[in-house]
C-alpha cells in the first residue's frame, strides 16, 4: 500500500496504472475509519483493479467549528486498517495541498440541498461538493463508493456528478450497523459509555416504527419516532422527516412515493448523529 500526500505524486502513480488498463475505484473519507468504511473499501477493491482511499478532514464542510476541532484524526491507525482490506493507495493531503487558495465555487443543488442537513448545516453541502469534486479531479476514478448513512450527501454527489459530467459510477453502499443496531459513524467514538448505551434507541425507534407503519399515517410514525427518542436521556431530535428517496422532499401521505425514507438527526449530548431507514417494505 502506497501513501501519497501530494496531488502531483498521486496523479503520476495513477497515470501509470491507468495506462496499463487498470480500473480505479475510490473511497473518499475523513478518516477515523470504522467497519463501515472498511466494508466500502473491501467492496471497492473487489470491484476494481486498484482501490484508492482518501483521508482528509475537509474544513469547508464544517459549519460548526467546534465539530471540526473535535473531529478524530487517526491517520496511522487508519492506514493500518486499510492494509487489511486490500487498499492499494492512500491519499492523505494537507489542507494547503487541497486548498492552496480558498475555494470560492458555489454549487446549486436546488431543492435537494434546502432540506434536512442542508437546512440545519448551512454551507455543508457546498463544502462537500468542493472537496469531492477536487478529489474526483485528482483521482479520476471509474467508480466511487459512498455509504447510504449519509443519504442526502449521496443524492447531492449523484447530482454533482451529473452536473459536472464526471464519467464516474457512483456506487451507493448500505448502512453498516453495530450489533445492537446503531449506525456506524466516526462520531460514535466521541460518545461516553452512557451516551453510547442511550444512542441505540435511535435505530431501535426507527426499526420499531417500521413494524407498524403500514397501519399508521406518516404523521403518526413521525410523532412516535420523535417522542420515543426525545424521552431517552441525552437524546434530542433535531429533525425527523419522511421523504421521497429521489427528491428528498417530505411526504405527508404514503401514497406520494413508492420509496419513502425516514431521515433523522439526533444530538446525543454534544455529538450529532444521523441515521435513516427505508419504509418501502413496511408491512
Ligand atoms: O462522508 C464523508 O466522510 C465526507 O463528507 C466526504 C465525502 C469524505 C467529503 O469530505
Amino acid at each position: 500500500m502506497k501513501i501519497y500526500h501530494s496531488i502531483n505524486d498521486l496523479q503520476q502513480a495513477l497515470l501509470l496504472l491507468r495506462s496499463k488498463g487498470l480500473q480505479i475505484g475510490f473511497v473518499p473519507t475523513m478518516g477515523a475509519l470504522h467497519n463501515g468504511h472498511l466494508q466500502l473499501v473491501e467492496r471497492c477493491s473487489h470491484e476494481n483493479s486498484i482501490s484508492v482511499v482518501s483521508i482528509f478532514v475537509n474544513p469547508t464542510q464544517f459549519n460548526d467549528k467546534k465539530d471540526l476541532v473535535n473531529y478524530p484524526r487517526t491517520l496511522e491507525a487508519d492506514c493500518q486498517l486499510l492494509e487489511t482490506v486490500g487498499c492499494d493507495i492512500v491519499f492523505a493531503p494537507t489542507e494547503s495541498e487541497m486548498y492552496p487558495e480558498p475555494d470560492s465555487r458555489v454549487f446549486q443543488f436546488g431543492a435537494l440541498e434546502q432540506v434536512m442537513e442542508g437546512a440545519f448545516r448551512p454551507g455543508h453541502f457546498n463544502g462537500v461538493a468542493q472537496i469531492v469534486s477536487k478529489l474526483f479531479d485528482a483521482v479520476l476514478p471509474d467508480r466511487a463508493y459512498f455509504g447510504e448513512k449519509d443519504f442526502q450527501q449521496l443524492a447531492i454527489i449523484q447530482e454533482m456528478t451529473r452536473q459536472l459530467n464526471y464519467q464516474i459510477e457512483i456506487v451507493p453502499c448500505p448502512i453498516v450497523r453495530e450489533a445492537d443496531g446503531l449506525a456506524m459513524s466516526s462520531r460514535n467514538a466521541r460518545l461516553t459509555a452512557e451516551q453510547r448505551k442511550n444512542a441505540v434507541q435511535i435505530s431501535q425507534a426507527l426499526f420499531k416504527s417500521r413494524t407498524f407503519a403500514a397501519d399508521k399515517s406518516v404523521k403518526e410514525v413521525i410523532e412516535f419516532v420523535v417522542t420515543t427518542i426525545n424521552e431517552v436521556p441525552d437524546l434530542r431530535v433535531e429533525y425527523f422527516e419522511i421523504v421521497d428517496a429521489q427528491t428528498l422532499q417530505s411526504i405527508e401521505d404514503w401514497s406520494e412515493t413508492e420509496n419513502p425514507v425516514g431521515c433523522i438527526a439526533v444530538f446525543c449530548g454534544e455529538v450529532r448523529l444521523i441515521d435513516n431507514l427505508s419504509y418501502a417494505s413496511r408491512i
